[in-house]
């Protein structure tokens, strides 16, 4: 753990506009720097870097945050490691707080793990390249397959010689320890001895996203049936197979570049198409993709192009992998190779020109695939039709995206010749039914039984005349940008002798809201606002106001990604909002002004809120007291209402 003094000294130290600038080119526009965004592709800049609010955001795609965050998306680097990164860049010492004895053991023991991985493999790198058995055979065995030398390098291929403790003996003379070995899965316990796990075969070591050694795999050379063509490493602390690809650490970046990942099946089709000149390409190795492999590319890029072998008789099991690509509302295409071919072969027989092209062409989106897969198979069989069509429908019913998902009908409709009304149909039945076992957890974004896009997007686009929140996320957004300011505020107050005077004092625009909102006990309904306002409450005790950067570099990821996200958001309003009273312009012209305008509406709301509830009440109690107390009520409330009405609605005298 860092110490967070450290991390305090890191972020007062740290100048955002520096530290993007060293990997993206800014221009000064105004008080921001502007440049073209590093996450996604774009050709007019919108991504937009604030010195004095201390945060980057992307008006293309979205990508906000604080310099922390930024480093951590575009070094891929976890939190502390980000930190370290811009300790570094200023050269301020990290100083990190005292593990405790159990997660020093733990990282040890992971270290350790790490290192003898590194050693063994450069012992097997070593034995390729230098003794007499791993030349004559492994050697041999990738030359006649086509890997170059510096192919062989880059992948660091190797080779175990074929004996039974040659490696683990090797380890442990230098020092490595047994248990360790055995918990890499690299050595196999046998009570006095250790035994190599892998022996006579050739060696890819698997890699982690940072380009650590988390596992292998050893490829048999001879065609023996009777032995399994892989031996792999074990599952392991370091090793989880479903969150692995094997050659993220080599194709990571150009993912990124040509925002694309090939996805084959593997160890040799990933080498080949690199060789080949194809970057940007991983493997599943030859289990079904998980979910966790999916995000791991998500990261990435969103798109996926699936290569999958001319004679895959998995094809249709491999089905579920597309449903999921799609459930994470990434693109997904297809490329099939032709019969008895692998990307590894076509790689091999074509030049790297003929195999791109062929990538680019033969590429189709999963519809296409999957109808040109099955139609031949229902051709004259009605049965058979109805079934693709609904396996293609229940496929389409994973997108997420509800205007993705029309497009695709409409395709189907084309490809299939069928009604889109009918597809339609069917796919509003099939959400329903997911819809009914919650498998989703946003129903909002669910099409409603019987109602069309069009509808759909009119409703979302009416607002509920009572709802209130984005009048609350305006008033966090001026207690965020403004609290610290200060405003005049003019009273009529009575003098000792009881005459009207009029006194003006200076208050910091957070106290002056924060005083309103519990004169008028108002709690906000969004709970995370509440926080904000708990928070800056807490902060406040110890006599000061929290600037911008509290709140975006505050350690609770939710509320800095809040913050983030409503101080980057530019004043704009809908018409929809307009018409529902919110109205600053300029708005740091006049604050005060501005705090009023955006806290009066608010309260009219919670008023009329107020009333209808008290007119529910009169309409069901026939207990005249009772009613007479609520008529009380409601005429106090209407003539605040009233009075904040008229405030609103005349010109500004302060
Ligand atoms: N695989 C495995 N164990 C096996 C067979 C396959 O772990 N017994 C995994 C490996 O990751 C392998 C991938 O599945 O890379 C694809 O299998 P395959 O196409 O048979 O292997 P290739 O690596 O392509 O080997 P080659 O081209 O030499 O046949
Ligand atoms: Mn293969």
């Amino acid at each position: 753990m860092i110490k967070p003094e450290t991390i305090q000294k890191i972020l007062d130290t740290a100048r955002i506009e520096e530290v993007v600038g060293d990997f993206v080119t800014l221009k000064k526009r105004g008080v921001n720097y502007i440049g073209l965004c590093p996450f996604h592709n774009e050709k007019t800049p919108s991504f937009t870097v604030s010195p004095s609010k201390g945060i980057f955001k992307c008006f293309g795609c979205g990508k906000a945050g604080n310099v922390v965050k930024f480093v951590m998306e575009h070094e891929h680097y976890s939190y502390p490691e980000a930190l370290k990164y811009i300790a570094g860049k200023y050269g301020i010492e990290v100083e990190e707080t005292q593990l405790t004895t159990e997660e020093k053991q733990q990282m040890d023991e992971r270290d350790g793990m790490f290192a003898v991985n590194t050693f063994i493999s450069g012992y097997f790198q070593d034995q390729l390249f230098n003794s007499e058995e791993g030349k004559a055979i492994g050697l041999t065995y990738f030359k006649e397959r086509g890997f170059l030398e510096s192919t062989i390098k880059k992948f660091q291929l190797g080779y175990a010689p074929d004996e039974w403790e040659a490696y683990s003996k090797h380890a442990l003379a230098n020092g490595y320890k047994k248990d360790v070995l055995v918990k890499t899965g690299l050595s196999i316990d046998k009570g006095d001895r250790l035994m190599d796990r892998f022996r006579g075969r050739v060696m890819f070591p698997i890699h982690n996203l940072t380009g650590k050694v988390i596992g292998f795999g050893g490829r048999i050379l001879s065609s023996e049936k009777s032995k399994a063509k892989y031996v792999n490493s074990p599952e392991s602390d370091i090793y989880n197979k479903s969150k692995s690809l094997y050659g993220i650490f080599f194709a990571r970046n150009a993912i990124l570049k040509q925002n694309n990942c090939y996805l084959v099946e593997g160890y040799t089709d990933v080498i080949s198409l690199h060789q080949a000149g194809i970057e940007n390409v991983v493997a599943s190795s030859g289990t079904s993709l998980t979910v966790d492999q999916i995000k791991l590319i998500k990261r990435f890029t969103p798109n996926i192009t699936i290569l999958y072998d001319g004679d895959t008789a998995g094809i249709k099991a491999s089905f579920r992998g597309i449903d999921l690509i799609l459930f994470q509302g990434m693109n997904v295409k297809i490329v099939l190779f032709p019969e008895g071919e692998d990307p590894d072969s076509y790689a091999r027989n074509h030049t790297s020109t003929e195999l791109e092209d062929f990538v680019k062409k033969e590429a189709v989106d999963f519809i296409t695939f999957k109808t040109n897969l099955l139609l031949d198979e229902t051709l004259g069989d009605p049965t058979a039709r109805v079934s693709l069509i609904k396996e293609i429908v229940q496929t389409i019913a994973h997108i997420p995206d509800a205007i993705n998902r029309t497009v695709y009908i409409q395709e189907c409709s084309t490809l299939m010749d069928i009604p889109e009304q009918t597809l339609m149909n069917e796919l509003n039945k099939l959400l329903r039914e997911r819809y009914r076992k919650k498998l989703y957890r946003q129903p909002a974004e669910e099409v409603v039984p019987g109602e069309d896009i069009k509808q759909q997007l009119s409703k979302q686009m009416k607002i509920d005349p009572l709802d209130i929140s984005e009048h609350e996320r305006q008033v966090i957004r001026l207690l965020l940008l403004y609290g610290r300011e200060k405003v005049k505020i003019r009273n009529i107050i009575e003098d000792e002798l009881g005459n009207e005077v009029e006194e003006e004092h200076e208050e910091p625009v957070a106290q002056f809201i924060l005083r309103n909102l519990d004169d008028d006990g108002i709690r906000f309904e969004k709970d995370i606002y509440n926080r904000f306002i708990d928070e800056i409450k807490n902060f406040m005790e110890g006599g000061a106001i929290p600037d911008e950067h509290f709140f975006v570099n505050h350690p609770d990821e939710k509320l800095a990604s809040e913050a983030i996200t409503i101080m980057a958001t530019p004043y704009e309003l809908s018409d929809n909002w307009k018409k529902n009273k919110i109205y600053v312009k300029q708005e740091d012209d006049d604050l005060l002004k501005t705090v009023i305008t955006t806290l009066n509406p608010l309260r009219t709301k919670l008023i009329s809120r107020h009333l209808k509830e008290i007119t529910e009440k009169m309409k069901t109690t026939s207990n005249e007291a009772e009613i007479f107390v609520l008529q009380q009520q409601y005429y106090e409330l209407k003539k605040v209402a009233n009075e904040i009405d008229n405030e609103l609605n005349r010109p500004f005298d302060y």
